[in-house]
């Protein structure tokens, strides 16, 4: 059995990145998998403080955008992690798994941490340890995750073998990360060297899912360049990351390459390419917004949505969890 599993966080302010990183590349996937679970991890979420009508809020709208960008909820199993309370509590047996010495090595702590580690929330901490149990919890066998979420999928790999080890049993099957290539890696259009993200200060480093036809020309119009005309091949895009950006952002909407790109826009001007791909952002995102504000206009229909994601996914993770409780020793009624 091959089984999907894949999770994004509801911290609000959807972007071109989470888009073209993440929830495009599950639209593929939901034709080549049998069974696709997508995640929104609101359990994730809280490791850093959110409001709780933001999150609310924000959950719904990250269901909106998956559904308004082609996953269907038929076919897959679309649900928010707190419905399901088998995330929550494997998590807690494979913490007892999981060493310390394995998560005092995770960079994205560090980063996320600072400099005030002692002020972080323990859940801070604890986050690959939660996402290791969402993939566990299905036995899934792939995971389509961006670069940054390498390193937390080794770590899953690594408490699904000491926990078969410990227990001596074939249980956990190691998932198998699935990375999506640089291309899809969108980086801030005020700074070719960071990623776009949304707590960047400033609103033009982004193309927000909510931004209209005139805002995204205009923040592709004021997109930070270098004053040279395009490269014609990718070699000379070398040390030019803001123009490697935009070209990768072309290529990933057109669905081509940036060589093809580059074929087509080498030796041009900046502006006369801005242009362009003003008109492509606006064709290719216009209509998955429109659908995501119809979507929006009637929460209950994606809280419904949601909910019976929430059931089928309940339905599965049952004997999963049930075979765990069984193998570490927990007392219980038979079959429960
Ligand atoms: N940590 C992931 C991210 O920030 C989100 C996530 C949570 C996830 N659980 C997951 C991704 C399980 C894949 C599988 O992008």
């Amino acid at each position: 059995m091959r089984r999907i599993f894949s999770g994004v966080q509801p911290t609000g302010n959807l972007h071109l990145g989470n888009y073209l990183g993440a929830i495009r590349n599950w639209v593929r996937l939901q034709s080549e998998f049998e069974d696709c679970l997508f995640c929104v991890v609101d359990l994730h979420a809280i490791t850093v403080w959110q409001d709780p009508g933001q999150l609310t809020a924000n959950t719904r709208e990250v269901a909106a955008a998956m559904i308004a960008a082609g996953i269907e909820p038929e076919r897959n199993i679309v649900f928010n992690q707190s419905q399901v309370p088998a995330h929550a509590e494997l998590a807690w047996i494979l913490a007892c798994v999981a060493r310390m010495g394995w998560l005092n090595r995770m960079t994205q702590f560090k980063e996320k941490a600072g400099k005030d580690k002692e002020n972080a929330a323990v859940g801070l901490f604890a986050y690959p340890v939660l996402m290791a149990a969402d993939i566990l919890a299905y036995q899934a066998t792939h995971v389509p995750v961006g670069e940054d979420q390498k390193q937390h999928l080794e770590l899953a790999r690594d408490i699904a073998q000491k926990f078969n080890n410990d227990f001596g049993v074939a249980f956990f099957p190691a998932p198998e990360p699935l990375i999506f290539g640089a291309a899809t890696r969108v980086m801030s259009l005020r700074d070719g060297t960071k990623k776009m993200s949304k707590s960047e200060a400033s609103d033009y480093s982004r193309i927000n899912m909510t931004d209209d036809a005139d805002a995204i020309a205009q923040k592709i119009r004021k997109a930070r360049t270098d004053s040279d005309p395009l490269p014609t091949g990718t070699a000379g895009l070398e040390g030019r990351p803001e123009a490697a950006n935009l070209i990768g952002i072309y290529a990933a909407l057109a669905d081509t390459t940036p060589e093809d790109v580059l074929a087509r826009f080498g030796e041009k001007q900046f502006s006369d390419f801005k242009q362009h791909l003003a008109e492509l952002a606006v064709a290719k995102l216009g209509p998955i917004q429109d659908e995501m504000r119809r979507l929006l206009a009637d929460p209950g229909h994606v809280d419904r949505v949601l909910a019976r994601g929430a059931e089928r996914a309940r339905a599965l993770a049952a004997p999963v969890l049930s075979e765990v409780r069984r193998i570490v020793g927990f007392l219980g009624p038979k079959g429960s």
